[in-house]
């Protein structure tokens, strides 16, 4: 393909990596370090990460049938493309929640990123702000909250195509230079809850999402086969963002030095369910804090639920048609597949 035969358009042409791998590789032989191919990247993957690490990204709840169903389900899903129309001038930008971005895609809140690199979050934070793509981080983060903006800024403060499509005129706490969103676990401490919301704010957070399914932990057996729960081992991340929070730390400090698990077992995934009326309340507090920006709910799978978070006042909801392995790790039979929640 001919860069120079391609206009430009409204967002980058990412197509054209595929080239540079081709060019670079024909004129010095140097080949990608990683594959493209999913299950070869997955097989690599497999070979260069601990154990804990692989079995965390890959681990399915039960007997993984609702992961299954949801391949399969997404599988049965056809594109028929018509032929022969202008597609030269493409736009793959669109806009959420006010924010304009080069392409549809968001990066996804994944915990204790520091299995996997000792920056943990920093890593796809500065990748996400160098693309110009939303970020959400984790409560179960393993980077401080603040960290992890300066990195996210990082990455986008080098200007490049895909990058400058964001624009974004609305208030978000600490003037951020690229879209990120917080995906809040809540435990039943409001003092630490709002502490969390303020953090997020100011750090330039300015959506937050409410994770709905994961009050505990779901059921996944090769997790379970090697106690894989980073928590209880030494020097192992996933406290940073209670570490670094005043208020947590001034009430659970000290209980912390005793129980590593302090934070994650009593404020994450703490194992008591939350209710509607709590919804209302946080929906409250959020729009106070952030001047009435945007709170999503995240792990919603019935028509029936969608309609009352609208009534409690949620402004969206990631559903299980747009998170396939999300309920495929949470529910080990498969509760609803991606096609029957898109009816
Ligand atoms: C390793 C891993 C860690 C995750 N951690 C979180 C998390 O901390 N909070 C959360 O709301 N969802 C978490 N999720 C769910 C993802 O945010 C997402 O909803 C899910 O992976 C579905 O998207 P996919 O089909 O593109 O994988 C995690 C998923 C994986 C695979």
């Amino acid at each position: 393909m001919d860069p120079t035969n391609k206009p430009k358009g409204p967002s980058p042409h990412y197509s054209l990596y595929q080239r540079r791998v081709f060019h670079h590789g024909g004129a010095t032989g140097q080949l990608p370090t990683f594959s493209v191919h999913p299950e070869e990247l997955e097989d690599s993957a497999k070979k260069k990460l601990t154990d804990r690490g692989y079995l965390y990204a890959s681990s399915n709840a039960g007997m993984g049938w609702t992961d299954r169903a949801n391949r399969e389900a997404f599988y049965r899903w056809k594109i028929v493309p018509r032929m022969l129309i202008d597609t030269n001038t493409r736009d793959l930008t669109t806009t959420i929640f006010g924010h304009k971005i080069p392409a549809p895609i968001m990066f996804a809140p994944i915990g204790i990123n520091k299995l996997y690199t000792p920056l943990g979050e920093l890593v796809p934070a500065k990748i996400a702000g160098e693309l110009g793509l939303p970020y959400c981080l984790s409560t179960a983060g393993s980077q401080p909250i603040e960290a992890v903006a300066r990195a996210n800024d990082e990455g986008a403060s080098s200007r490049n195509e895909s990058n400058d499509v964001w624009s974004y005129d609305g208030p978000n706490g600490g003037e951020a230079k690229s879209p990120r969103f917080y995906q809040l676990y809540m435990g039943h401490d409001d003092e630490i809850t709002l502490s969390l919301l303020h953090r997020a704010w100011k750090s330039g957070f300015d959506v937050l999402m409410l994770t709905t399914d994961t009050w505990q932990l779901g059921w996944r057996p090769t997790d379970i086969s090697i106690a894989n729960y980073t928590f209880y081992y030494k020097g192992t991340p996933g406290n940073e963002i209670g570490e670094s929070d005043p208020v947590f730390m001034k009430k659970y400090g000290e209980d912390l030095k005793k129980e590593k698990g302090k934070w994650i077992d009593s404020h994450v995934w703490h194992g008591k369910a939350h209710t509607w009326d709590k919804v209302k309340w946080l929906v409250q507090k959020w729009k106070e804090i952030s001047g009435g920006r945007p709170f999503v709910l995240k792990g919603i799978q019935s028509v029936e639920d969608a309609i009352k978070a609208h009534e409690v006042g949620c402004d969206g909801h990631k559903s299980c048609r747009a998170t396939s392995r999300r309920r495929g790790r949470k529910f080990g039979r498969p509760s609803r597949d991606c096609e029957s929640c898109s009816r």
